[in-house]
């Protein structure tokens, strides 16, 4: 039986790739022409969408430099950032879950005492604590805990010449009970980038850039497989709608109101490096 016309063409497109020596990038290569074609084939994609299909891309690209990655961008508004945390994260019931990196992680942060605050500006403030576990409930003593958060203006420091050096960015390391503390502010919600093609994006389909308020954590130790990850305000107006879907419920939690500010105590639980 002959196949039909469509078919065969995506056949022979992918047939040109049999000679690929490397059975992966065949795997990848093989795989994404079977689902471009299909997509075109699904939604009959005119000349002219195609065309300004390639202008996106190409003004995606031209956004990109040392510092802007629009790609990275795109692929965080359109869900495949979350989906390769879902496919790459380690499948341990009892392990803290993953969350996105994001733009504004940076490297080479001072380390502070176990208790200092991070804030050198205003806002409400919040005592973040707990303890660092294995799977096994082991206490992980020396592991590195990096933590940023915007300001309440919603920017990081790194986007706001406002803003003191290193304001609200810490790097602790647990004791030997495998706790750590810091006094910090409680976050705010901010917009993603919009001055983009992303943001135009986002405004031609109708959908808010917000990501619901949040603190990231790096946490590394020896022996551990690094967890990177975040924790999203429960009370915040943009919790099920994130820009960027990084919610998990298990990162959602709650400021507790102290006599003055919050408390936060939250554990963290590491997956052995051996097990990974
Ligand atoms: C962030 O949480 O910092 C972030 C993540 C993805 C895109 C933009 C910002
Ligand atoms: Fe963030």
């Amino acid at each position: 039986m002959t196949q039909p016309m469509n078919e065969s063409l995506t056949q022979s497109v992918t047939d040109s790739f049999g000679a690929c020596a490397d059975a992966r990038t065949q795997e990848i290569v093989v795989a994404l022409v079977r689902h471009l074609h299909a997509f075109a084939r699904e939604v009959r994609l005119t000349h002219d969408e195609w065309r300004r299909g390639i202008e996106f891309l190409t003004a995606t690209g031209k956004k990109c430099d040392g510092i802007r990655q629009e790609f990275i961008l795109l692929s965080d508004t359109l869900g495949l950032s979350i989906v390769m945390d879902d496919i790459n994260q380690h499948r341990e019931e009892a392990a803290t879950e993953s969350s996105l990196l994001g733009p504004f992680y940076r490297d080479g942060v001072k380390e502070s005492a176990f208790g200092a605050n991070i804030a050198q500006s205003d806002g409400e403030p919040a005592f973040f604590h707990g303890v660092v576990r294995g799977l096994n409930g082991e206490p992980v003593e020396g592991a590195t805990i990096e933590v940023w958060q915007t300001a309440p203006n919603g920017m990081y420091e790194g986007q706001d010449p406002e803003q003191p050096e290193g304001n609200l960015r810490g790097r602790f390391r647990t004791n030997a009970q495998g706790a750590y503390a810091f006094h910090s502010i409680k976050p705010t919600s901010y917009p993603i980038p919009t001055d983009g093609p992303v943001g135009q994006m986002l405004i031609a389909t109708g959908r808010h850039p917000m990501r619901p308020a949040h603190i990231h954590f790096r946490i590394d130790a020896p022996g551990y497989a690094s967890l990177t990850t975040a924790l999203y305000s429960a009370d915040d107006p943009y919790v099920h709608s994130d820009a960027v879907f990084g919610v998990k419920p298990s990162l959602v939690i709650d400021y507790v109101p102290m006599k003055t500010g919050f408390d936060v105590a939250r554990d963290f639980t590491l997956i052995a490096q051996e097990r990974t």
